[in-house]
C-alpha cells in the first residue's frame, strides 16, 4: 500500500504525556519540559511514533491546564518557549512527532480577554467574546437557565460589575474558572486560526482538540431535564444546546484547510464524547478532522460481545467516511484500565461512573490489561497509550482527601473524588525521592510500593508490562500486516473469544472466557500476553499474536 508522508497518523501509536506528572527536571514537584526532554529516548525505545502533550500553556492549573491563560506561551512551571522549540526539534531528530492540546471551548478566567470582559460594560465587544447573559427574576438574581456544569453545580456564574453592583452571568460548561468562549463571534474564530498557525509554524505536527463537540451552542434553548444536563459523555438529548451541534463542523473545515497548507500536512484528533458512533464519524469526514478518540471502545467492559460490537461499529462507520479508527484504553480523565478491568464485572468507563467501588483485583486487572493491550494494538487504525499504561499502573483510589486537586472534588461537594487517581506522577526508579520522578517530592502523593512498578523495575525483565509493550510496539512497526486497513473476524472459537486476521498472515486471538481455548492453525506464536498452557492452548483473560504464513 502506498502512503503519503502525511498519512502517518492512520496507524500511528501516540503516547500521551501528562506533562505535570511525567518527569520533573527542576525538582519543584511538577513535571516539565526539561524532564520530558530527558525521557525522549525512553519513548523512542518504547516504540511509539508520536507524543501528545497535555496543555502546557500559562494557567492557574485549576483544571490541570485545561484553563488556558495564554495560548501562545508556556507556563513557567513547565518551561519556556525556547525549551519547547528544543523539545520539538529533539523529538523530531529521534523520529517522534509532537502533538499538542488545544482548548478552544473555554479559556481561563485569568486570560486577558476575560479580565477585559469583566472590566467592560454589558453589551461591549469585550463581553461578546464570552457568553454573558442577564439573569432571570427580580434584579436578575437567578441564572439565565438551569443548565449545569459537567463538573457539578450550575453552569452560570454571576459577576460583580465594575461599579460594584451585582451583574450579569457568564456560562461555563466546566469549572467556574473556565468561561466558555462565544464561537459565533468571528474574532474568536480568527484568534484560534492564528493560534494554530503559531504552533504549526514552530514545527508542531498536530493538535488534540479538547471538547471538540462543544464550542457551538444554541443559547436560546430551554431548561434541560436535570439529570441529562449534567453529562460530559454523550448527552443523550437530541439537539443538545451545547454538545455536538452541527455548526462545529464548519469550524473544522476551516481548521483542516490550515493544517493541509503545511508540508507535511498537520494532524487533528478530536476529543468528542458523542454517541452513537455515526455522530462521531461526522467529525472525521474527508474535509474535517483526521481522527477522533474512540471512547465507545474505551467504555466497553471486558466482554467479548461488547468489544466486538464496538470494534465492528467503529470500523464500519469510520470506514464509510474513509477515516481510520483510533483506539484508546486510558487517558487523564478515566480510570486506569488495570483497575477498571480488575473488577469482576469490569464496567465503569470513568472513575466518576463508579464512585462507590473502591475494590479491585490487581492481579486480574493486570492480566486483562496485558491481553487488552495486544487486542487493541493489533486492530487496524491508530492507538493511544497513556503514560504509565505501559507500566501497568493502577488507579490510586486512596489519595488523601487533602491532596485532591481535580475541581470535580469541590464542585461535587466532596461526593466525587475526580480524576487525580490516574494522574499520580510516574515511578521511574525503584526507590529514591519520588521514585525518580524528580529530585524532590511530587505534586500528588505516590502510594507505597509505587517503585515496584517503576521503569527501572521492569526494564529488561521478561514478562513485565513494559517489555510486553516494547515487543508489541516493535512488531506493530515492523510487521507488514499492521498497515493494512482491514481485518476479518475468525469465528468458530466460541462466543467468548475474539479472533481476527489481517493480511499478510497475522492472527490475533483474545480469550475472554473462563476456559483455555485451542489456537487456530499457525506457524509461529509472535507474542503472547501470558504463557500458553502446556498443550499449547490460550488461557483465560489472555491474548496472542500468531504468524500464519
Ligand atoms: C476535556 C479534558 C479534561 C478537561 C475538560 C475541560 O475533557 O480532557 O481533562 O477537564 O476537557 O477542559
Amino acid at each position: 500500500m502506498t502512503e503519503s508522508r502525511s498519512d502517518w497518523w492512520r496507524h500511528a501509536t501516540i503516547y500521551q504525556v501528562y506533562i505535570r506528572s511525567f518527569s520533573d527536571g527542576n525538582g519543584d514537584g511538577e513535571g516539565d519540559i526539561a524532564g520530558l526532554r530527558t525521557k525522549l529516548t525512553y519513548l523512542r525505545d518504547l516504540g511509539v511514533d508520536a507524543i501528545w502533550i497535555n496543555p502546557w500553556y500559562p494557567s492557574p492549573l485549576n483544571d490541570g491546564g485545561y484553563d488556558v491563560a495564554n495560548y501562545r506561551d508556556i507556563d513557567p512551571r513547565f518551561g519556556d518557549l525556547a525549551q519547547a522549540k528544543e523539545l520539538i526539534s529533539e523529538a523530531h531528530e529521534l523520529g517522534l512527532k509532537v502533538v499538542l492540546d488545544i482548548v478552544p471551548n473555554h479559556s481561563s478566567s485569568e486570560h486577558e480577554w476575560f479580565k477585559a470582559a469583566l472590566a467592560a460594560a454589558p453589551g461591549s465587544p469585550e463581553r461578546a467574546r464570552y457568553i454573558f447573559r442577564d439573569g432571570k427574576g427580580p434584579g436578575g438574581d437567578l441564572p439565565p437557565n438551569n443548565w449545569r456544569s459537567v463538573f457539578g453545580g450550575p453552569a452560570w456564574e454571576r459577576i460583580t460589575e465594575p461599579d460594584g453592583s451585582p451583574g450579569q452571568w457568564y456560562f461555563h460548561i466546566f469549572d467556574v474558572s473556565q468561561p466558555d468562549l462565544d464561537w459565533s463571534n468571528p474574532e474568536v474564530r480568527d484568534e484560534f486560526l492564528d493560534v494554530l498557525r503559531f504552533w504549526f509554524d514552530m514545527g508542531v505536527d498536530g493538535f488534540r482538540i479538547d471538547v471538540a463537540h462543544g464550542m457551538v451552542k444554541d443559547m436560546t434553548k430551554p431548561d434541560l431535564p436535570y439529570d441529562e444536563s449534567n453529562l460530559l459523555a454523550s448527552p443523550k438529548i437530541a439537539d443538545h444546546p451545547f454538545f455536538d451541534r452541527d455548526g462545529v463542523h464548519e469550524i473544522y473545515r476551516g481548521w483542516r484547510e490550515i493544517a493541509d497548507a503545511y508540508d507535511p500536512a498537520r494532524l487533528f484528533v478530536a476529543e468528542a464524547w458523542v454517541e452513537p458512533p455515526e455522530r462521531l464519524a461526522r467529525y472525521v469526514r474527508d474535509d474535517e478532522l483526521h481522527s477522533a478518540f474512540n471512547f465507545d471502545y474505551l467504555k466497553a467492559p471486558w466482554f467479548a460481545a461488547e468489544l466486538r460490537e464496538s470494534i465492528e461499529q467503529s470500523m464500519s462507520v469510520l470506514g464509510a467516511v474513509g477515516a481510520p479508527a483510533t483506539w484508546v484504553l486510558e487517558n487523564h480523565d478515566v480510570e486506569r484500565v488495570v483497575t477498571r478491568y480488575g473488577r469482576p464485572d469490569s464496567t465503569g468507563g470513568t472513575v466518576r461512573d463508579r464512585p462507590d467501588v473502591r475494590e479491585f483485583d490487581r492481579q486480574l486487572g493486570v492480566r486483562r490489561a496485558r491481553a487488552a493491550a495486544l487486542l487493541m494494538l493489533s486492530l487496524p487504525g491508530g492507538a493511544y497509550v497513556y503514560q504509565g499504561q505501559e507500566l501497568g499502573l493502577h488507579e490510586v483510589l486512596d489519595l488523601p482527601e487533602e491532596s485532591l486537586q481535580d475541581p470535580v472534588w469541590e464542585r461535587s461537594s466532596h461526593t466525587e473524588r475526580g480524576r487525580d487517581g490516574c494522574r499520580v506522577p510516574l515511578p521511574w526508579t525503584v526507590d529514591g525521592p519520588s521514585f525518580g520522578f524528580g529530585a524532590n517530592g511530587s505534586w500528588l502523593p505516590q502510594p507505597d510500593g509505587w517503585g515496584e512498578q517503576a521503569v527501572q523495575a521492569q526494564d529488561g525483565v521478561a514478562g513485565s508490562m513494559l517489555e510486553l509493550y516494547r515487543s508489541a510496539l516493535a512488531i506493530r512497526r515492523e510487521n507488514p500486516a499492521f498497515v493494512s486497513t482491514t481485518m476479518t473476524w475468525d469465528d468458530g472459537l466460541g462466543p467468548d473469544v475474539l479472533a481476527f486476521h489481517r493480511e499478510p498472515g497475522f492472527v490475533c486471538v483474545a480469550n475472554l472466557g473462563t476456559e483455555p481455548v485451542a489456537l487456530p492453525e499457525h506457524r509461529e506464536v509472535i507474542l503472547a500476553s501470558v504463557p500458553l498452557t502446556d498443550d499449547g492452548r490460550l488461557p483465560t483473560d489472555a491474548a496472542v499474536w500468531l504468524r500464519t504464513v
